[in-house]
């Protein structure tokens, strides 16, 4: 949600500036480009120098700087322009009050009035100071601008009394900001489940059956649902892979009956499942409990079925909107027709082996994809990525239909 924002962050004069040396570190972490203005006062409780190393950017005070007998200016409205998103924080009664009525005494404020972009303000102050009518009166007329408040806490404050107005922590801070801007996308408020990867079966305590699927069409098809705003529980058989995403679940799960628990747990809750995953079609009868020596001649291993996760999600399907892979070789099209029907599923998603770049192992895919009323849609090789974003852009024009 944060990955190559443009973040402008206005620190002001409290006590809980020191926090924001934790805010920038997180924001850089969720991949946000970060610039920090703060006001005379902010710099007597945080060093900017602190502020610039961690940001990598140069901390501005100023309009005007002037360093080594040279001058040069600090263009609000250019910096206004240049971010994607403005955060206030911790953001005193006497700034918020100046943005209320639009003062513009200092580089923060005038950068303030010049940006377009969403406007986040943490506030932090004594109790006394944010209970008081005017800063109320601010927050009634900020809130009109379209500026959005991320609420302050509760709890001991620098003054030593206890009360409302200590600002929110950094890490609320970010989750409030990821929230907000997830409301508006096409997914936001959706519970996903998704299963990628293989499966393996033990035969005995250091071997198994397995296969080939590196997991990487079902974790795109995750990191793109997560970016659409849904909530997602990603059920992963054993990958190389990995993922942080605020939104994503991640449940590593090693066989098929694992797999098909942590499904049927979180199945209830879901709006749309994607099952993804090579799963193992069949297990050993009997599991080994110690390892298996080699012995003169062959070795026969009895094989028993494992459940069929899909079908399964498909006979208790009640609202989900439910997905399924088919990995065919040959009548490609019939047998996924087939697959569709018999697992009771919404819409399923082809993959031959005939095509070059297709399936499993590989960074790219070419898929057909084949809704329920058999509405089929043939799409070029593309990366994996690419390809989560075309199937999701199929599943949401049918569940917002
Ligand atoms: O019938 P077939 O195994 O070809 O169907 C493939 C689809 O079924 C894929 O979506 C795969 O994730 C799912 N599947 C499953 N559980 C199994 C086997 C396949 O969920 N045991």
């Amino acid at each position: 949600m944060l990955s190559g924002k443009h973040i402008l962050l206005g620190i002001t004069g409290g006590i809980a500036a020191y926090k924001t040396t934790f805010l920038i570190r997180l924001l850089i972490k969720a991949g946000a480009k970060v610039k920090v203005i703060m006001t005379e006062s902010a710099s007597s409780f945080v060093s900017p120098l602190t502020l610039s190393t961690l940001s990598k950017s140069p901390v501005l005070t100023d309009f005007v700087n002037q360093e080594d007998g040279s001058i040069s200016w600090n263009n609000h409205v250019e910096l206004g322009l240049w971010a994607d998103i403005m955060i206030i924080a911790p953001a005193t009664a006497n700034t918020l009050s100046k943005m209320a009525n639009g003062t513009c005494d200092n580089l923060l404020l005038a950068t303030y009035l010049s940006a377009k972009c969403p406007v986040y303000f943490a506030p932090a102050m004594d109790l006394d100071m944010y209970k008081h009518p005017s800063t109320a009166e601010s927050f009634k007329k900020l809130k009109s601008f379209r500026n959005i408040i991320i609420p302050a806490e509760s709890g001991e404050l620098a003054s030593g009394l206890h009360g409302e107005g200590r600002m929110a922590e950094p890490e609320a801070i970010v989750e409030f900001i990821q929230m907000d801007l997830a409301k508006g996308l096409p997914l936001s408020g959706k519970k996903v489940l998704i299963t990628a990867g293989p499966t393996h079966e033990a035969i005995d305590p250091v071997r198994f059956l397995g296969n080939r699927s590196s997991g990487t069409m079902g974790f795109e098809l995750a990191k793109r649902a997560a970016n659409l705003g849904a909530e997602v529980t990603l059920v992963s058989g054993p990958t190389n892979l990995n993922v942080n995403h605020s939104r994503i679940n991640l449940i590593r799960i090693t066989s098929a009956q694992e797999m098909y628990d942590a499904c049927h747990l979180h199945y209830n809750e879901t709006d749309v499942a994607i099952c993804a995953a090579a799963v193992a079609d069949y297990r050993p009868k009997h599991v080994a409990e110690e390892k298996m020596k080699k012995k003169e001649g062959d070795l026969q291993i009895e094989l028993e079925r494992n459940p069929d996760i899909l079908l399964s999600l498909g006979e208790k399907k009640t609202n989900q909107f439910l997905v399924g892979f088919a990995l065919e070789t040959e009548n490609e099209l019939e047998n996924a027709k087939g697959k569709l029907q018999r697992k009771n599923l919404d819409a399923i998603v082809l993959n031959s082996l005939k095509d070059d770049g297709a399936g499993f192992g590989g960074n790219t895919n070419k898929i057909t994809f084949i809704d329920k009323n058999l509405d089929i849609k043939t799409f070029d090789l593309k990366t994996k990525s690419d390809v989560a974003s075309d199937i999701w852009e199929e599943i949401t024009s049918r569940i917002h239909a």
